[in-house]
C-alpha cells in the first residue's frame, strides 16, 4: 500500500474515534451493568487488506478494499443503543451479531464453521454451497434462501456478508474479501475479520496460529529438498484460448510445496488454439512441465474428464507430455456441490490442506488422500457434497485438520 490511502485511512479512523469518544462520554452504561469489555484481541499479522482497532466497548474494522470502516458496538453498551451509522465511509453493527446472512456466491462459509457460528446464519442467496452442514441446516429449514437484489428482505438480518464489491451495498452489508490477498496464509487470516463480529477473537487467533504453524512446518520441510523440483503449470481454457495463471497465491503454493513455477515471461501469454504459431509455442512449453493443473471453468465438473482436456488442447502429438505419461494432470474440483467447488470455500480457511495436497501431487507417496485435487489423468471423479455428510453438531466449532509434518 502506498502512503496516501494509508494516511487517509488514519484520518478517517481518527475522526471516527473522536466521534465515538464524544458519544460514549455522555452515554454511560445501560441499566447500570458493566458493558462487555473486549476480552480478547486479534492482531492482524499477515493479511494486508484489513485492520482491526480495539476500544473499550467497540471495535473498528477497516476494510482496505471498499475503503469502509465498520464500527462494531458491544450490544450491552450505551453507545450501541444510541448510535447508528450508515454513510459511504462508516457503518455500525451491534455485536455479537444475533443473526446474519451471506451471499453464498463467493462467501467461504468454512470460516463460519470453524468459528462455530452456523447457528446464527439465517439466510443464504443460493442453494449451491460446498458445505455439508450448511446444506443440512438449509434442509432443516433453519436457513432461508434470499433474493440478493431484494434489500428489504436482506435488511431483516443484523449483517449481510458479501464479496461482490460491484454490488451496491445497503446499511447492513459488510464486505468479506479474503480472495484479494496474495498468499494462502494471508487469505486464511480473514478468519479474524469474521471473529470480530462475534466476539470470538480467541478462537480465531487459536485457529489461525495452528493453521499457520502447520503450513509453515510443511513448507519448511520442502524447501530443504535437494531432489529435482517439478515444474507446475496452472492453465485454463476459455473460448478457444489457453492461458497460464498469474494468481499470486497459486504461485506461492507451488513454491511452498517445493515445486517450480513456469517462468514469469511465459506466464504472460495466451494461446489461441486456432492459431498454428500459438499452438506450436504451447506445445513446446507443455513439453517442459511435469505437472499440469487444469483450472478451466465448467458448469459440470463431473463430466470434465481427461478427454475434455485433450479436446480443448487440440494438440495431436502428445508424446513429449510427461504430465500425461506420468499421470500428473489435475483439477482442484475434487469436492463439489453441483457446480460449486469447495476450493473457493474450505480451501481458503485451510491452506495447510491444500499445501499437503500439492506436496503429494509433486512428490507422490501413494499414502495420502487428497482433499481438493483429483487426478484427471487417472480418471478420478469429483465427490458430491450433500447434507448427509454433515457429521458433527452444527452448534459447535469445526476443528481445522492438522496434517502430520516431519
Ligand atoms: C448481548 O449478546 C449476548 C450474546 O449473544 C446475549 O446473551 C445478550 O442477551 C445480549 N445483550 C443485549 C442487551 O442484547
Ligand atoms: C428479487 O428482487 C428484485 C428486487 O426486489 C425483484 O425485482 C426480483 O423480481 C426478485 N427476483 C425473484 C426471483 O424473486
Ligand atoms: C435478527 O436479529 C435482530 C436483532 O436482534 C432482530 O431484530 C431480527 O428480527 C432478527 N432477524 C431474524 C431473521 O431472525
Ligand atoms: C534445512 O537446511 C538448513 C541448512 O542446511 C538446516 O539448517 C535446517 O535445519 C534444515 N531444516 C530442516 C527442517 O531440515
Ligand atoms: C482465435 O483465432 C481465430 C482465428 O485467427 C480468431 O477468429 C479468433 O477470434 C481468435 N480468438 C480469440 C479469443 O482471440
Ligand atoms: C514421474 O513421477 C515420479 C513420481 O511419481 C517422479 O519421481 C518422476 O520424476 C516423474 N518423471 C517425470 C519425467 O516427471
Ligand atoms: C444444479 O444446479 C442447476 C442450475 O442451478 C439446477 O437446475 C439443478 O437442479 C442443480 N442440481 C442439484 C443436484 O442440486
Ligand atoms: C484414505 O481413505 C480411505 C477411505 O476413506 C481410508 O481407508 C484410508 O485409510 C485413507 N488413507 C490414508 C493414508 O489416510
Ligand atoms: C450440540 O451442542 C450444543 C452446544 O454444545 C448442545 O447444547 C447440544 O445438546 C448438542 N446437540 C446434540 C444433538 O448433541
Amino acid at each position: 500500500m502506498d502512503s496516501a490511502p494509508c494516511s487517509s485511512w488514519l484520518q478517517a479512523l481518527f475522526s471516527l474515534l473522536a466521534l465515538v469518544w464524544v458519544l460514549s462520554c455522555c452515554g454511560g452504561v445501560r441499566g447500570g451493568t458493566t458493558p462487555t469489555k473486549v476480552s480478547s484481541f486479534s492482531k492482524v499479522e499477515d493479511a494486508v487488506n484489513f485492520h482491526i482497532y480495539y476500544g473499550q466497548t467497540f471495535k473498528v474494522i477497516k476494510n482496505a478494499i471498499d475503503g469502509q470502516s465498520y464500527l462494531l458496538l458491544q450490544n450491552n453498551s450505551r453507545i450501541a443503543s444510541r448510535t447508528k451509522y450508515c454513510t459511504s465511509r462508516i457503518k455500525s453493527f451491534v455485536i455479537p451479531l444475533s443473526n446474519y446472512s451471506v451471499d453464498t456466491d463467493y462467501f467461504p462459509v468454512s470460516f463460519l464453521e470453524i468459528l462455530g457460528l452456523l447457528e446464527s446464519l439465517k439466510g443464504i442467496t443460493a442453494d449451491s454451497v460446498a458445505s455439508p452442514c450448511v446444506l443440512k441446516l438449509r434442509q432443516e429449514g433453519q436457513i432461508q434462501i434470499l433474493n440478493r437484489s431484494d434489500y428489504q428482505q436482506i435488511a431483516q438480518f443484523s449483517a449481510h456478508f458479501y464479496s461482490d464489491t460491484d454490488q451496491q451495498p445497503a446499511c447492513n452489508f459488510a464486505t468479506f474479501v479474503p480472495f484479494v490477498e496474495d498468499t494462502p496464509l494471508q487469505r486464511a487470516e480473514w478468519i479474524k475479520y469474521i471473529g470480530a463480529f462475534a466476539n470470538v477473537e480467541a478462537r480465531a487467533n487459536q485457529v489461525y496460529a495452528a493453521v499457520k504453524e502447520n503450513y509453515l512446518c510443511m513448507a519448511k520441510l520442502t524447501t530443504n529438498r535437494t531432489s529435482f523440483k517439478p515444474t507446475v503449470a496452472w492453465m485454463k481454457y476459455d473460448n478457444g484460448v489457453w492461458s497460464f495463471t498469474k494468481e499470486a497465491y497459486q504461485l506461492k503454493y507451488v513454491e511452498d510445496a517445493g515445486g517450480e513455477n513456469l517462468d514469469a515471461s511465459i506466464n504472460k501469454n495466451t494461446y489461441n488454439v486456432t492459431n498454428p504459431d500459438d499452438v506450436e509455442e504451447l506445445h513446446a512449453i507443455l513439453c517442459t512441465v511435469e505437472v499440469v493443473i487444469d483450472e478451466t471453468l465448467t458448469s459440470d465438473p463431473t463430466n470434465y474428464m481427461l478427454s475434455t482436456f485433450i479436446q480443448n488442447l487440440n494438440i495431436e502429438d502428445r508424446s513429449c507430455f510427461s504430465f500425461l505419461t506420468n499421470t500428473s494432470l489435475w483439477r482442484y474440483d475434487k469436492r463439489i456441490q453441483n457446480y460449486t467447488i469447495d476450493w473457493y470455500n474450505g480451501a481458503l480457511a485451510q491452506p495447510q490442506l491444500v499445501l499437503a495436497d500439492l506436496i503429494e501431487v509433486l512428490f507422490p507417496t501413494g499414502n495420502y488422500n487428497m482433499t481438493y485435487f483429483r487426478n484427471l489423468a487417472k480418471g478420478e471423479a469429483p465427490i458430491n457434497i450433500g447434507p448427509e455428510m454433515c457429521d458433527r453438531n452444527t452448534s459447535t466449532t469445526m476443528d481445522p485438520t492438522v496434517v502430520a509434518c516431519g
